[in-house]
């Protein structure tokens, strides 16, 4: 049975998460953003004094997290409860996602999470946000998109994005910061960010999010004919 998964991978700023919520929003769908996971185990590490070499610990962590995704009534927005806390405010910073990029080097905590990760699965069906969604937690995902972007582009986003924020921003340590996580996520040992075989590879560098959107439905449909693209 082909189960209605879509998988969507690709490297920070790639506007993978937009589309991914946009897509999941669109097809009524649920939606699984892994990189939170990572986020919040990297926090979690954090605060509870464990160093990211000490991997049996954070290994320990993964396999309990106490953490659940709830929507806030008002915004729409997933807010990931950890411990009884939410950690909106901390986890789209820069300093949780280097934090889970060390984390998510560790093997035994990938697999750690693998199970959790895949029970996100449910009817009518699931587009998965992540780096290695359709090579390792969903490879019989009839659907498989790659995401990229260059890296200045993506810089420029997220500096556009913290401008907007009113917070502070500086260009060079934006883009030296998305190379040290690109780097490392490409060329770790398990799970690296490679697309999966037979993914559609979109560069986003010159598209809008409405023009992605509309390259990764037509392509989807020709898997999923139901989901028409309408
Ligand atoms: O997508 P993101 O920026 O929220 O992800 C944060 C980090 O988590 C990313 O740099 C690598 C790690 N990650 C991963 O290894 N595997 C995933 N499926 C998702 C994220």
């Amino acid at each position: 049975m082909t189960l209605n998964i879509i998988t969507i991978d690709g490297p920070s700023g790639s506007g993978k998460g937009t589309v991914s919520l946009q897509l999941a929003s669109k097809l009524g769908w649920h939606m699984l953003d892994s990189g939170a996971l990572y986020r919040v185990l990297g926090l979690a590490a954090q605060r509870h004094g464990i160093a990211f070499n000490e991997e049996q610990k954070i290994t320990q962590l993964a396999r309990n997290l106490d953490i659940q995704f709830l929507i806030d009534d008002t915004t729409g927005e997933v807010e990931p409860i950890f411990e009884g806390e939410n950690l909106s405010p901390y986890i789209r910073t820069d300093e949780a996602g280097q934090a889970a990029s060390q984390v998510a080097v560790i093997e035994s905590v990938r697999e750690a999470l693998l199970e959790r990760q895949r029970n996100f699965y449910q009817s009518p069906g699931l587009v998965a946000d992540g780096r290695d969604m359709g090579t390792i937690v969903f490879p019989e995902a009839p659907v498989k998109i790659f995401l990229t972007a260059s890296a200045e582009c993506r810089a420029e986003r997220r500096y556009k994005q913290l401008k907007n924020k009113g917070a502070d921003a500086n260009m060079r340590a934006l883009l030296d910061s998305i190379k040290t996580r690109d780097e490392r996520d490409r060329t770790r040992l398990v799970a690296p960010l490679v697309p999966a075989r037979g993914a559609f590879v979109v560069d986003s560098s010159h598209l809008t999010i409405p023009q992605v959107l509309t390259q990764v439905l037509e392509f989807a449909a020709k898997s999923l004919p139901e989901i028409g693209i309408g």
